[in-house]
């Protein structure tokens, strides 16, 4: 399964494509609010143009969504355009992100993101489509032609625990097998959990030979990473402290802390003063 990490930092781009094994970046307009606001904070003047480029760079050629911010069919679809025209020449490495369905309530204009899926793909503009809550939703993305599908996993679990008052932190473990009330397992519309929902996905893509790749987004917690894996994800994506909570384990900093002190001198002196 491919990592991805889900921020527009871009200091947090750069630590996390240093360790060797990212795959990729994905953004959104939040994300986006959140670096420049740090950015702000910070005094410093924002060049959002040279800020993306040294995101596409930073990822070394793998993969990064741009989210439009556009909600309609014509306009997505020209701002798509734009971007991928500005920003694809630097390391040919853009994912154009389109939610699935950019309507609000009674607006009618459920299918406005679905049908700039398919302009865009047709165009040979990869996209990946976003704010997927649905194995049906999922599907339709796919007939498009999305290159990616994004569930997103931890808000399902989010909002499981809000419809039934549970409190919960961000971070929080969701059981991917259900949260059991009495004899009921809590679910929104036949999903039981964030991982239900992309092992769904994954069963109906490999029903039907559907090329589009699975990425798990809104990882919360590393056996959340696990289980997208389990299940199958193409893909997951997620924060930096995620990323970094899959190299923790308290037997590891504990066998660590043990060799560190047993370490003896003439050992370490192996390599502090090679013979010649
Ligand atoms: C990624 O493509 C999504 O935008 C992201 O994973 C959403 O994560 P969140 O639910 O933590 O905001």
């Amino acid at each position: 399964m491919k990592i991805f990490i889900d921020t527009a930092k871009l200091e947090e781009i750069e630590e996390a494509y240093s360790c060797g094994v990212l795959d990729g970046v994905t953004t959104n307009p939040s994300l986006i609010k959140k670096a420049v606001d740090e950015l702000k904070e910070k005094g410093e003047k924002i060049n959002m143009d040279g800020y993306i480029k040294k995101i596409l760079r930073t990822a070394r050629g793998t993969p990064v969504s741009l989210e439009v911010t556009e909600r309609e069919y014509e306009k997505m679809v020209e701002q798509a355009k734009k971007i991928y025209k500005m920003f694809d020449p630097v390391a040919h490495n853009v994912y154009i992100k389109i939610p699935v369905n950019p309507s609000f309530e009674a607006e009618g204009k459920e299918f406005d993101g679905i049908k700039a899926v398919k302009t865009l793909s047709k165009a040979r503009i990869p996209v990946n489509c976003t704010l997927v809550f649905t194995p049906e939703q999922a599907l339709l993305a796919a007939k498009a032609g999305a290159k990616f599908v994004s569930p997103f996993a931890g808000r399902i679990d989010d909002y499981i625990r809000a419809m039934n008052n549970i409190q919960f932190e961000k971070p929080d473990y969701f059981p991917s097998f259900g949260w059991r009330e009495g004899d009921r397992i809590l679910e929104d519309n036949g999903i039981i959990s964030g991982i239900d929902l992309v092992k769904q996905i994954v069963e109906i893509f490999k029903k039907y030979n559907i090329k589009a790749q699975v990425l798990a987004a809104s990882m919360r917690n590393a056996r959340q990473v696990r289980e997208a894996a389990l299940v199958g994800a193409d893909i997951a994506t997620m924060p930096l402290y995620v990323i970094k909570e899959l190299l923790a384990h308290y037997k590891t900093l504990e066998g660590m802390k043990k060799f560190t002190e047993d370490i003896v001198d003439e050992y370490s002196a192996l390599t502090r003063n090679p013979k010649k």
